[in-house]
């Protein structure tokens, strides 16, 4: 029945991580409407319960069992709005998922996410850290986040500027819990420039049709080419993509850095510098580190991969290591990507 509420008991989370990190759910439901999701929030709520809101589990470290109600986000939805003068937007349920979403504006030749292509999970959890690759983040196509607010339990619709959005970062990620994302709406066009500036990219599609021939499915494409040359499939190294942010430091402690390590890998960022983290992991010697059960990636130094029934508290006991490293060799701090459940165990 669509409106009913399945509860259930003791659930493992290890399908549902994409570290595959053996944890239990004390209490697990899937919501599929926000009816739904407000009877789950009750049922938490009369039980003095905390709730986590989970998408494809693709960007969490769960550290411990979940003591807590885990809501899965399964609310689907997919349509076009306001489609005038070859722009339109489109509106996703935030339980649909985000890769093939991206998909499927670029056969429809709307341009604006194609950059975006393979990230795993749900178009819900997109917003919360402002997904980012290949020069493109959400944040330049997004118009509006519709939101449940569960303070006061209003659904509420946040404008872009609302919601804050920075590197990595969002309204959504400094209070989590309090926003539970329904729907997400993006201004895409047929006509705005394709993003290729980003190397990887310029370098894959040098040689190949002239940019103006090209189409977004085309730089999907590339994009999915170029990930999986690099980064590790969940399914068969379980990881949580990039474990560490780029580190954003003020220029003149760059000035610095450069003047002691010439080759350092960086970038242009707002007034400020943003050092490449897996290129300062790197030059610590840990790509392609491997012990028991965890280790880093030999092609991608900022993924951490579980390759062996590993916990939470072994991968967390790894990234302090490589966090106090390149403190210790460059003086700079490294800030962890994704949420560590429960946030107490995180570093
Ligand atoms: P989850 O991991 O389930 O949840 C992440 C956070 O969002 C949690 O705090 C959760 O509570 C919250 N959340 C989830 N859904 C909702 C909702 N509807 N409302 C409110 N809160 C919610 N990220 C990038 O930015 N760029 C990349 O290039 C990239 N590449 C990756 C590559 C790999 C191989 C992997 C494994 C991960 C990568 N990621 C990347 C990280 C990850 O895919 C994104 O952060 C993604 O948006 C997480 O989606 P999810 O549905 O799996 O979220
Ligand atoms: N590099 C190294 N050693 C490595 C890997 C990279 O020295 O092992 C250096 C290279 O010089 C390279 C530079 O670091 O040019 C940057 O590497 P890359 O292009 O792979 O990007 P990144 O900064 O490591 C970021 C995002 C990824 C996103 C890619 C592509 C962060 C934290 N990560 O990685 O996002 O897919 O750019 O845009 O910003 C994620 O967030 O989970 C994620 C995978």
């Amino acid at each position: 029945m669509k409106s009913g509420l399945v509860v259930q008991e003791s659930v493992s989370l290890m399908p549902r991580n994409t570290l595959r990190v053996e944890v239990m759910a004390r209490y697990y439901t899937n919501v599929t409407s926000v009816e739904q999701l407000r009877q789950a929030l009750a049922w938490a709520d009369e039980r003095g319960l905390e709730t986590l809101i989970l998408g494809g589990g693709s960007n969490l470290v769960f550290a411990d069992d979940v003591d807590a109600l885990v809501i899965h986000m399964a609310i689907a939805g997919c349509h076009w709005a306001n489609a005038a003068n070859g722009e339109a937007t489109l509106v996703l349920g935030a339980g649909e998922c985000w890769h093939e979403a991206v998909l499927y504006a670029a056969a429809a030749g709307y341009r604006g996410i194609e950059n975006l292509a393979l990230i795993p999970g749900t178009a819900g959890a997109a917003p919360i850290q402002n997904i980012g690759a290949y020069g493109v983040e959400l944040s330049d196509t997004l118009v509006s986040v519709t939101a449940l607010d569960s303070e006061s339990q209003d659904i509420v619709k946040l404008s872009n500027e609302a919601c804050e959005f920075a590197y990595r970062d969002s309204l959504f990620k400094r209070q989590p819990g309090r926003y539970i994302i329904l729907e997400i709406a993006m201004q895409l066009s047929r006509t705005r420039s394709l993003a290729l500036g980003y190397g990887d990219l310029q370098q894959y599609f040098s040689g190949r049709e002239p940019a103006r021939a090209l189409t977004p499915a085309d730089v999907a494409q590339g994009v999915m080419a170029i990930r999986r040359r690099k980064l590790p499939d969940p399914a068969q190294l379980p990881n949580v993509g990039s474990f560490f942010k780029n580190a954003i430091v003020p220029q003149d402690t760059w000035e610095q850095l450069r003047a002691d390590h010439p080759d350092m890998v960086a970038y242009p960022a707002d007034h400020s510098v943003k050092l490449a983290a897996a290129w300062l992991i790197d030059q610590c010697g840990w790509k392609g580190y491997r012990e028991d059960k965890v280790g880093v990636h030999n092609r991608q130094a900022l993924v951490l991969i579980n390759h062996n029934g590993g916990t939470g508290a072994d991968i967390l006991a790894l990234a302090r290591r490589i966090r106090d490293d390149v403190q210790a060799r460059f003086g700079v701090e490294l800030e962890m990507e994704p949420r560590v459940v429960p946030a107490g165990l995180g570093l």
